[in-house]
C-alpha cells in the first residue's frame, strides 16, 4: 500500500484550503527556481528516467513527447504548452479533484513543464461543466501572479511564463487534442489528421505539446524528489503511483492515490470498502474509463492496474475510471447508454465514426430489447472492426470497443434476451 509520506496529491479531499499559503505549507512553490536552474535538457531527462506515462488515457511516453519539442524556435515562432483539463470520460473524475484541491501544483508544473519545452505560455483548456473548479483555478492562477511565481521573471528565474485558462463549452470531442487546439484558436472542435503531431505544428500552427492534468501535476515532485523515487513504485514499463477513480457497486467510491500496478481486488478491499454485496456479487467491471472494454469478474479480480496488466485482459488503463458493475447491472443496457453518448459526441467529420455510431447503438437497443435477429450479433462485430482504426481519431475506436467486449464475454446474456423476447412474441400468438 502506498505510504502517506508517497503520496503526491496530499490534499486531494480537500481537508485544507486550495490556497497559496497552504499549497506552500505542503511543499508546493518549493526553491522552484532551483528546479529551473538545472536547465531544460536535465528536466527532461529527469522525467524521461521516471518511467512517467501520460495520465490522460494513452499513456505515451511523457519525458519523450516533451524531447519532440524544439531546442531552437523555428522563424522565431514561439512554442506552447496545452494542458488538457477537458476531463468528460465517462467515469473519470482525478483531474477536478487536482484542480479544485491543489490547483498549484498544476500551476507550478505549468512552468517546470513548460520551461524544459521553451514554451513561451500555457493554456489551460478546462471543462465548460467545471464551472467551480474553473472559479478555483482562475483564483489561484491570478495568486501565482500576484507572488511572481508566473509572469515575467517566472518564480525568480529569469524565465518568462504566462499562465492562461480557457474554458470549453460541452463538447467531449475538445478532450482530444488537435480538437482542443481548433478549439483555442476559435474555431469549430474538430481533430485534425495527425501527422503532423502538435510539437511540430500545434496551436497557431506554432510548436506545441498538449498533456492531461495529472501528467503535469506530478512533474514538480519528480523533479523534487527524483526519477528513482517516482520509479520505485509499479513495475517496468508501468512506473510511478497514479489517481485511480473508482465508481459504481463498491461499498465506498472514492478516487485514491496509489502505486501502479496494484492487483484490483486488493485495491477495491483497501480503499473502497470491498464490492457490494461480497466479492460473489461482482459482474464486469470497465477499468479505464468508457473507452475501454469490460473484464468480467473471474478476469480482473487479480488483474495488475497498470497499461500491461489491463491489456493482458483485453482491456485498457485508460484514464484509470474504474467503473464497477454488480449483478444487479443490465450490462446490455449498460453498453447501450455507452454507445448512445459516442453518437451523441461525434463530431461528424468522417463516415465510419458519423453513421457507424449511430449504426451501432441502433442495433444495441434492438438487443436490449431483444428485438434484433441472432445473427445481427456477429454483423454488429463486424461493424465494429469497420469502424475501429478507420477514423480521424479515437473517438471511434472508443464507440467500438465496449461493444466488441459486451460481445466477447456477454454473448449468452444478448442471445437469451432475443429467445427469451421470441418466446414472448410466441406465447402472444
Ligand atoms: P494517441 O495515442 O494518438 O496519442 C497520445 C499522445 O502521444 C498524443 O499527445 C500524441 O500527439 C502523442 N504521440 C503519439 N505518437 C506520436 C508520434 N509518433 N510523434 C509525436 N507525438 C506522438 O492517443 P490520443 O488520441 O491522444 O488519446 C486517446 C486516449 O485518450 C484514449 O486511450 C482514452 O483513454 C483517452 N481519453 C481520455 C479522456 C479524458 O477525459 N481524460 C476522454 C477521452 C479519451
Ligand atoms: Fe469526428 Fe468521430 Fe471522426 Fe473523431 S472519429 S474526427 S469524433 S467523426
Amino acid at each position: 500500500m502506498l505510504a502517506d509520506k508517497d503520496r503526491i496529491f496530499t490534499n486531494v479531499y480537500g481537508y485544507q484550503p486550495w490556497g497559496l499559503s497552504a499549497a506552500q505549507k505542503r511543499g508546493d512553490w518549493d526553491n522552484t527556481k532551483d528546479i529551473l536552474a538545472r536547465g531544460q535538457d536535465a528536466i527532461i531527462e529527469e522525467i524521461k528516467a521516471s518511467g512517467l506515462r501520460g495520465r490522460g488515457g494513452a499513456g505515451f511516453p511523457t519525458g519523450l513527447k516533451w524531447s519532440f519539442m524544439p531546442k531552437e524556435s523555428p522563424d522565431g515562432r514561439p512554442s506552447f504548452l496545452v494542458i488538457n483539463a477537458d476531463e468528460s470520460e465517462p467515469g473519470s473524475c482525478k483531474d477536478r479533484e487536482i484542480i479544485r484541491h491543489d490547483p498549484h501544483k498544476l500551476i507550478e508544473g505549468a512552468l517546470v513543464a513548460g520551461f524544459a519545452m521553451r514554451a513561451r505560455a500555457a493554456y489551460i483548456y478546462i471543462r465548460g461543466e467545471y464551472i467551480r473548479e474553473a472559479e478555483v483555478l482562475f483564483a489561484a492562477v491570478q495568486e501565482a501572479y500576484d507572488a511572481g511565481l508566473v509572469g515575467k521573471n517566472a518564480a525568480g528565474s529569469g524565465y518568462d511564463f504566462d499562465v492562461f485558462v480557457h474554458r470549453g463549452a460541452g463538447a467531449y470531442i475538445c478532450g482530444e487534442e488537435t480538437a482542443m487546439i481548433e478549439s483555442l484558436e476559435g474555431k469549430k472542435g474538430q481533430p485534425r489528421l495527425k501527422p503532423p503531431f502538435p510539437a511540430g505544428a500545434g496551436l497557431y500552427g506554432c510548436p506545441t505539446t498538449v498533456n492531461n492534468v495529472e501528467s503535469i501535476a506530478v512533474a514538480p515532485t519528480i523533479m523534487r524528489r527524483g526519477a528513482a523515487w517516482f520509479s520505485s513504485f509499479g513495475r517496468e514499463n508501468n512506473k510511478g503511483t497514479k489517481l485511480f477513480q473508482i465508481s459504481g457497486h463498491v461499498n465506498k467510491p472514492c478516487v485514491v492515490e496509489e502505486a501502479m500496478s496494484i492487483p484490483f481486488g486488493e485495491m477495491i478491499e483497501r480503499h473502497c470498502g470491498g464490492i457490494r454485496g461480497g466479492k460473489d456479487n461482482l459482474l464486469a467491471v470497465i477499468p479505464g474509463g468508457s473507452s475501454v472494454p469490460l473484464v468480467p469478474a473471474a478476469e480482473i479480480w487479480d488483474a495488475p492496474m497498470d497499461f500491461d496488466g489491463l491489456k493482458a485482459v483485453g482491456s485498457g488503463l485508460g484514464t484509470a475510471a474504474v467503473i464497477v458493475m454488480d449483478k444487479s447491472t443490465d450490462i446490455v443496457k449498460a453498453i447501450s447508454r455507452i454507445s448512445y453518448f459516442y453518437k451523441h459526441e461525434s463530431c461528424g467529420q468522417c463516415t465510419p465514426c458519423r453513421e457507424g455510431t449511430g449504426w451501432m447503438w441502433r442495433v444495441m437497443e434492438r438487443l436490449r430489447t431483444g428485438e434484433a435477429a441472432v445473427e445481427e450479433i456477429d454483423m454488429l462485430f463486424q461493424v465494429t472492426k469497420q469502424v475501429e482504426g478507420h477514423t480521424i481519431c479515437a473517438l471511434g475506436d472508443a464507440a467500438a470497443w465496449p461493444i466488441q467486449g459486451l460481445i466477447k464475454h456477454f454473448r449468452p446474456e444478448l442471445e437469451r434476451r432475443i429467445a427469451e423476447a421470441g418466446n414472448m412474441v410466441e406465447a402472444a400468438e
